[in-house]
């Protein structure tokens, strides 16, 4: 194990800042679901948009780093493969996936059934906002200790190649454009996002 340094390379640092992207739009759909339950309307290309973000950068680019190379990294450092924390993580991503399908699938009926949206949506927020305080306080720390430094270099590497080049540098930031769209008209979250243990310096 390792003491936290700002000047050592942090692979959970980029994805800590993916979380607070992607818990803007979590607040826009919460708005958007609570609209549909006190029975006001909601705007069906914004709640498109949300599902969107959701699909590609909440879940291929963001959920598809941590499946595809943190877990592994976890994994390969001796977190068991089926019963460990990765596991439980990897099961809520596909929770997430269905919830994702739902509310797509809701908003393309015809007519819409913004009912099942919003069910399925805030079962999307509940679950992800937990998901990610886990993510942040729990197992980022767990793997800055206990991936060597050539282990966490080559994370930063990979995942920075992801983001370039297998997602794509325009459709990175197309997601990031979309959650900055949705929360000039939805707001920001009340409360800024707590220190996690990603953060630089942070325990
Ligand atoms: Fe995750
Ligand atoms: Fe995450």
């Amino acid at each position: 194990m390792h003491s936290a340094d700002c000047d050592e390379p942090r692979p959970t640092k980029m994805l800590f800042d993916e979380h607070r992207v992607i818990e803007r739009v979590l607040h826009v759909l919460d708005k958007l679901a609570r609209n549909v339950r006190d029975g006001g309307a909601i705007d069906t290309a914004d709640a498109a948009d949300v599902v969107d973000f959701l699909a590609n950068f909440a879940d291929r680019c963001h959920h598809g780093k941590e499946e595809a190379e943190l877990f592994p990294a976890m994994e390969r450092c001796g977190v068991p493969r089926d019963v460990g924390p990765t596991a439980v993580m990897r099961a809520e991503h596909d929770e997430g996936r269905a919830h994702v399908r739902a509310m797509r699938a809701a908003l393309e009926a015809q007519p819409a059934d913004f009912a099942t949206f919003a069910r399925r949506g805030s079962g999307f927020v509940h679950l992800l906002r937990d998901h990610i305080m886990k993510e942040d306080q729990v197992l980022f720390p767990m793997a800055e200790q206990m991936l060597d430094t050539a282990a966490r270099e080559q994370l930063v590497a990979i995942f920075r190649r992801i983001n370039d080049h297998d997602i794509g540098a325009e459709e990175y930031a197309r997601g990031r454009a979309i959650a900055d769209r949705l929360t000039a008209t939805y707001g920001e979250p009340d409360a800024p996002a707590g220190p996690g243990g990603a953060s630089c310096c942070a325990p």
